[in-house]
């Protein structure tokens, strides 16, 4: 029924003020979890879901993100050279075709729905993919693939959803949903970042979404919403009053919010310890500082 989806939007424009003062210089998506930059785990993600054009919403002072993708052929000679092919083929994996992957500045940060709304003209009239690299999911199956699985039977608007405690919905985009059981939620409204006592539910949009390309339109009117930004959220909820669907999907697997440094850092001891090479040093090491915590 949907689509088939081959596009993906990833903003990342956002200043990573968080993590100051590492950000003055590096960008926050090429933060390090284990050894691969952030923005890899979300490009693996796409990938595998069947993603084939990339389209990044970036800003100033983000130009390690473009080289990181380019090839490097003096490092790549010089490991040629040296007869380590084992890491020119984990370099091989930060290439990208040409053409497939694009830039887009948004020059204002005028909130996250301005960030999609930025890559319009590239995205063109199909369903589209976002990821927000800072949710970092680890699934067996890659959470956007489960996402476009679902949506090949619904089409409509898709977006992941995860329950979070009632006292964190100030942080998220919640869903009202009609039946809050099974893994496809029927979305009946979205509000972005409700206080606990006005929130329909508990349930957050994580940054995976399926989108159809009205949504782009419904951005076009530039409405701000929540802390006075152009949010995606609302844009999405605009789809439920012109009758258009949006679903809900409750996916399988961990999700780290690597824009917190407590996440980031959960995140890196889960990847760690996830790693055949680096598996028994790591939990020797948590396992011995265990009882002085
Ligand atoms: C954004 C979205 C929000 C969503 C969240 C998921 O918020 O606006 O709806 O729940 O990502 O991580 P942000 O974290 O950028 O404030």
């Amino acid at each position: 029924m949907g689509n088939k989806v081959t596009t993906a939007v990833f903003p990342v424009a956002g200043l990573g003020t968080r993590f100051l003062p590492a950000t003055k210089s590096v960008p926050k998506e090429i933060m390090t979890l284990v050894d691969r930059p952030l923005i890899q785990y979300a490009i693996d993600e796409a990938r595998a879901a069947g993603i084939t054009e990339f389209i990044f919403v970036t800003s100033r002072g983000k130009g390690a993100l473009e080289d990181y993708f380019d090839l490097a052929p003096n490092l790549e000679e010089e490991l040629r050279r040296k007869g380590k092919e084992d890491m020119l083929e984990v370099l091989a994996k930060t290439n990208m075709d040409s053409g497939a992957i694009a830039y887009i500045r948004q020059h204002k940060a005028l909130g996250l729905g301005h960030a999609v709304w930025c890559a319009r003209r590239l995205i063109g009239d199909q369903p589209f993919a976002v990821i927000l690299p800072d949710d970092v999911i680890a699934a067996e199956k890659p959470c956007l693939q489960q996402m476009v699985e679902a949506y090949d039977e619904t089409g409509g608007n898709m977006v992941a959803a995860m329950e979070v405690p009632a006292e964190k919905t100030s942080s998220y985009g919640i869903l009202d949903v009609e039946n809050n059981d099974g893994k496809l939620l029927d979305v009946n409204g979205m509000v972005e970042k409700p206080a606990a006592d006005e929130s329909p539910s508990n349930l957050a949009v994580i940054g995976r979404y399926i989108l159809s390309p009205n949504v782009l339109k419904n951005l076009d009117e530039m409405k701000k919403g929540a802390g006075g930004e152009i949010q995606l959220t609302d844009a999405i909820a605009a789809e439920l009053e012109q009758k258009n669907k949006v679903y809900g999907y409750r996916f399988e697997g961990q999700r780290f919010d690597c824009g917190s440094k407590s996440g980031f850092l959960q995140a890196t001891v889960s990847y760690g310890l996830a790693r055949a090479e680096l598996r028994d040093d790591l939990a020797g090491y948590i396992k011995s500082i265990a009882p002085t915590l």
